[in-house]
């Protein structure tokens, strides 16, 4: 069997007819079964450019060799390569994910954080929207004096892609709103495809000898990835829209007020919404939408809750990139029977074993599935799973597969219990489980090639550097022939850039891009460049905070090194930021400590530079000055105050110290209020706070 790698060798320049009937006999079954995976399962194989590779070959041999071109060529069929060419949008307010609830309790946890962090009585009435969760593809739309001047996709949250022309297309979104509307706003929706339309859809594709989509959420995403808006416009794509941008802060008082103004500039609003109390009216909700959603036409995959006052909303906020005042309350996991064909190991980047269970293809819910997690050694001894086993596997949502149980009475007579590895699959040294975890882990380090690579994986991911075209299968390539080892390697690519345009199979022009698209991250983000380190525990989030408490990378690193010895200042610093546990100031003293990393991270510096953080801060008289909070406060929580003070450029600690410029004293406060004391620090009691943040 031909593999892509072998492709790219060939100079079809001098093959004969009969290789060239053979390649083209190959590549039609290939690309079939690239465009299925794709289309129908969602679960590509091969990056966007090894497609666009086999898609260019087959054009080009038939170019040379036009009687050769074969009745089931793909070039008879659209293509489906993820298009380049859109430009890109950054939204004027980032396009936030929502949390999940999977049952009562979750909800009930919900209220409650809400409650708490308002600092709110538990009788305190407060509302809340309840409304579906639609189930397509989601839509930025901004619009300058009243006129759709932009149409973006959600990409990353801070920047989509500009679809502006096929968007347009939908009916449902008005090109100019009905007056009066603010000069510009950004409106958020959902694009979806109803299910009687997605069937002779997809009935007019089968006839065309056409790909079909698995389902109508990947069919309306195809829709709008397409580059000519005539074929969008073909599609029967809808609207829905749920909420706002970029908008002026004082312009609702409610979520509710808001959909009705939706609703009178010309959008289409869902009337399937409710505004409940509490716990059980919401759970009322979501049966009974439950109950009827076979009927209503297009796919919800759940129900969203959310806040109805729009200042309680703000004061409640966005914690890591899902609003504190919303929730995605999920239907039940949609489940199926399939067999257990084999269970392989996965190495990560920080050496975890994780065992992934190979199915027989099954269609759950609409997506066709043929990977399921197994998460660890004990998960696979609980359930006793075994290879040959007939299984049940759900799907909820966007989480990866699971398998719920095997089904023991077909279990076939000759099974045995799986066994898991105790050396690396990949290096062989010996996995090694530490007291209390769960995971075992590859003791290979740097010798482990799935370890590096891995590494090297997260390091151009897209929360890490993003280099658009280095996916996976090149990280692997380049590894292999040994053009990048280490990260920095990445960016002296240019300098071989003329043995690369050499190298078998490769165009110039990919050659190019692929220079270009590592050229434009010489300079990166602060929260970016720590999360691509890929330091064990270090995600979105906890990279953000390090960076919103060191500023800037030098003095990050310095004071992270200082912090080896926990009698330094530095080590109680990093300490008492909160967010930051024990465990985690343990591995991000001990990446720093080791040696290749120190190495890892000085190779990066020569080659780019580290953006120092700047976040958007109200200039207060507590910039820059460090906070501690203590005893109870009774206007907001905690942590709504400790935001707050965020918010105005302070730092908050957990600790009174001599480098504590204001205690905060709430009722009760014991030992921190007698150091502040003691130590000469400034203290204010709630109210002098509030006063002073607000008039700040
Ligand atoms: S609100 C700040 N409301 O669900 C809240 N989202 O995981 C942002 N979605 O990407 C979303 N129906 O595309 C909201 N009624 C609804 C929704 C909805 C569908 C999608 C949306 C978003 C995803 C959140």
């Amino acid at each position: 069997m031909m593999t892509i790698e072998d492709l790219k060798k060939i100079d079809i320049t001098s093959i004969d007819a009969d290789t060239a009937k053979s390649i083209l006999a190959f590549l039609a079954i290939e690309i079939e079964r690239h465009d299925k995976l794709y289309y129908a399962h969602s679960l590509p194989e091969i990056s966007d450019a090894d497609y666009d590779f086999l898609r260019q070959l087959n054009t080009k041999i038939e170019a040379n060799f036009p009687d050769l071109k074969r009745p089931d060529s793909p070039s008879h069929k659209i293509g489906v390569t993820p298009q380049e060419g859109f430009s890109k949008y950054k939204h004027g307010a980032p396009m936030l994910s929502l949390d999940n609830a999977f049952n009562e309790k979750d909800v009930t946890d919900f209220l409650k954080k809400i409650y708490r962090y308002l600092n709110l009585n538990p009788d305190h009435p407060l509302e809340f929207v309840a409304e579906p969760k639609i189930d397509g593809v989601s839509a930025n739309l901004l619009y300058e004096n009243g006129q759709l001047k932009i149409g973006a996709t959600r990409g990353d949250g801070s920047i989509g892609e500009d679809i502006t022309q096929n968007l347009k297309t939908i009916r449902e979104i008005p090109h100019v709103l009905k007056p009066p509307f603010p000069e510009r706003l950004e409106i958020r929706g959902e694009v979806y495809m109803r299910h009687d339309e997605f069937d002779t859809f997809n009935q007019e594709r089968a006839s065309k000898g056409e790909i079909v989509f698995a389902n109508p959420r990947n069919a309306s995403s195809g829709a709008l990835r397409q580059l000519d808006a005539r074929i969008t416009a073909q599609r029967p794509l809808h609207f829905y829209a749920y909420g706002m941008g970029l908008h002026d802060p004082s312009s609702f008082p409610t979520h509710w007020a808001l959909l009705n103004q939706l609703e009178n500039w010309g959008f289409k609003i869902s009337r399937l919404r409710q505004i409940c109390h509490n716990v059980q009216d919401l759970t009322t909700f979501h049966v009974s939408l439950g109950q009827k959603r076979t009927d209503l036409g297009f796919d919800i995959d759940g129900v969203v809750y959310k806040v109805n006052d729009i200042p309680l909303q703000d004061r409640l906020g966005i914690v890591s990139r899902s609003p504190r005042w919303a929730i995605a309350h999920k239907f039940a996991a949609e489940q199926a029977e399939t067999t257990l064909e084999d269970i392989q190991i996965q190495v990560g980047r920080t050496g975890v074993l994780t065992p992934v269970a190979y199915l027989k293809p099954i269609n759950v819910g609409g997506v066709m599935v043929s990977r399921a997690t197994l998460h660890n050694e004990d998960e696979i001894a609980r359930k006793d799973v075994r290879i040959g086993d007939r299984v049940i596997v759900q799907r909820a949502g966007d989480v990866i597969p699971q398998i719920v149980k095997a089904i023991l009475s077909a279990r076939p007579t000759n099974s045995v219990p799986y066994q898991f590895p105790e050396h690396c699959p990949i290096c062989g040294s010996l996995a090694f489980r530490e007291e209390g975890e769960v995971a075992r882990k590859c003791s290979g380090g740097l010798v482990c090639a799935a370890q590096i690579v891995e590494r090297l994986k997260h390091f151009v991911s897209k929360h890490g550097f993003d280099i658009e075209g280095f996916g996976s299968k090149y990280i692997e390539s380049f590894w292999h022939e040994k053009l990048v080892q280490k990260p920095a390697d990445i960016f002296k690519l240019k300098q071989i850039e003329t043995d690369l345009k050499k190298r078998e199979g490769w165009g110039a022009k990919s050659v190019d891009n692929l220079l270009q698209a590592i050229e434009a991250k010489r300079s990166i983000s602060m929260p970016r460049f720590l999360y691509a380190l890929g330091i064990p525990q270090i995600g979105q989030a906890t990279a953000l905070l390090l960076a919103k408490n060191y500023g800037n990378f030098q003095h990050f690193e310095s004071e992270i090194i200082k912090a080896q010895d926990e009698t330094n200042d530095a080590y109680q610093n990093l300490a008492s930021i909160d967010g930051i546990g024990p465990s985690m100031a343990k591995d991000l003293i001990h990446f720093f400590q080791e040696l290749h990393n120190q190495d890892v991270v000085a190779g990066l510096l020569n080659e780019i530079t580290i953006e120092p953080y700047e976040h958007i801060i109200q200039e207060s008289i507590f910039s820059g000055k460090t906070l501690v909070f203590t005893g109870t406060l009774t206007k907001m929580s905690r942590d709504e105050a400790k935001n707050n003070a965020l918010k105005l450029g302070a730092k908050v600690a957990g600790s009174v110290s001599s480098k504590t410029d204001y205690v905060i004293i709430g009722a009760d406060a014991g030992s921190k209020a007698a150091k502040a004391k003691e130590l000469g620090i400034k203290c204010l009691n709630e109210d002098e706070f509030l006063l002073l943040a607000q008039h700040s």
